[in-house]
């Protein structure tokens, strides 16, 4: 592997799992099996999440499901996934394959639906989960329940006493105060938040006059959303205490070095996988570790937050 993903400068301490760089993968790109992982370990991310998995298997919409726009991708593919009982296989295969931990992402249509598939998630290896209470388009999962403090509470402690491994609660920015939401989450116990989530959008056809998504709408990602994610970890740094992951358009070096600025510990990366392939986090490690050369640091954790300087 290259010196510079190795170095000890680059790497992290994340509530207790240890990244090599402060690269992840985001969930739902290239995350329902182990092989597709492994090749995003092989291209050098620090940690992957998976996608989101449910207690029972999904089919997700109808085509058109992902929408390119001039500034990123619109989607709604409706959290297709084998379910947990499936899905365990390729958790188990993941922790034979590579050692970069794995974060299994999880919804659930109550409390204890989350909590059920957090625990399958963990017996079968997972080394920490990522709750996706901000999926914007399936009904009574995801953004409604991230929506409503008393809900997300009960989601989030019932997860907690439910498994020994880190809790991630990853969060949307379709809120009037995200920080709010995220000190729910850290009241709850969570371990760490990640932001955010995709913002809630729309494509109309000009030609058919039709919304060409089959739900409609769905959620933007990539570069059009990254002053949203870095304004969000901005804000949550200043509310909460617990180490956040900043997502939402890195692209290169500078987006993730912004929201490190911003008061991320790690970044996770999406679109940016879809659109460049897995080598995307290779050139941002590198990226990041020729900035803090270049500015004097001497590691990532030196520039988490600097920008709330007074
Ligand atoms: C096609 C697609 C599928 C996604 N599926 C999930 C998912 O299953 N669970 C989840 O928490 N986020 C999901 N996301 C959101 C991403 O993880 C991420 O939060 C968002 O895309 C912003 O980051 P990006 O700009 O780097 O893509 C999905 C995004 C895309 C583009």
């Amino acid at each position: 592997m290259n010196q510079h993903l190795k170095n000890e400068g680059l790497s992290v301490n994340l509530a207790g799992l240890k990244l090599a760089n402060p690269t992840m993968l985001a969930s739902g790109i290239l995350g329902l099996s182990a092989e597709s992982l492994s090749s995003i370990v092989d291209g050098g991310a620090g940690a992957v999440v998976t996608k989101s998995v449910g207690l029972k298997p999904r089919r997700g919409y109808a085509n058109p499901t992902v929408v390119q726009v001039d500034c990123g991708l619109v989607n709604a593919v409706g959290l297709p996934n084998p379910g947990i009982s499936e899905f365990v296989k390729e958790i188990q295969e993941a922790k034979k394959t590579f050692d970069v931990p794995i974060v299994v992402s999880v919804y659930g249509f109550s409390a204890e639906e989350y909590a059920s598939v957090a625990e399958r998630a963990v017996e079968a290896g997972a080394d920490a989960v990522e709750l996706n209470v901000s999926c914007p388009h399936v009904k009574e999962t995801g953004l409604e329940i991230g929506q409503n403090p008393k809900v997300l509470a009960e989601v989030v402690s019932k997860v907690k006493n439910s498994v020994k491994k880190p809790v991630f609660v990853k969060l949307s920015p379709n809120v009037t105060d995200i920080s709010e939401v995220a000190a729910v989450a850290v009241k709850a116990d969570a371990d760490a938040v990640t932001a955010v989530n995709t913002v809630k959008a729309m494509v109309i056809d000009t030609e058919t006059a039709t919304p060409i998504l089959s739900n409609r709408t769905g959620g933007l990602s990539g570069p059009a959303v990254k002053p949203v994610a870095v304004r969000c970890v901005y804000e949550i740094y200043e509310t909460v205490d617990v180490p956040i992951i900043g997502c939402g358009g890195v692209t290169d070096w500078r987006d993730a070095v912004e929201l490190l600025l911003a008061g991320a510990s790690a970044v996770q990366i999406g679109t940016a996988v879809a659109l460049k392939g897995p080598r995307v986090f290779k050139e941002v490690t590198r990226g990041v570790s020729a900035y803090l050369k270049r500015k004097g640091f001497k590691s990532v954790g030196e520039i988490v937050g600097l920008s709330h300087r007074k």
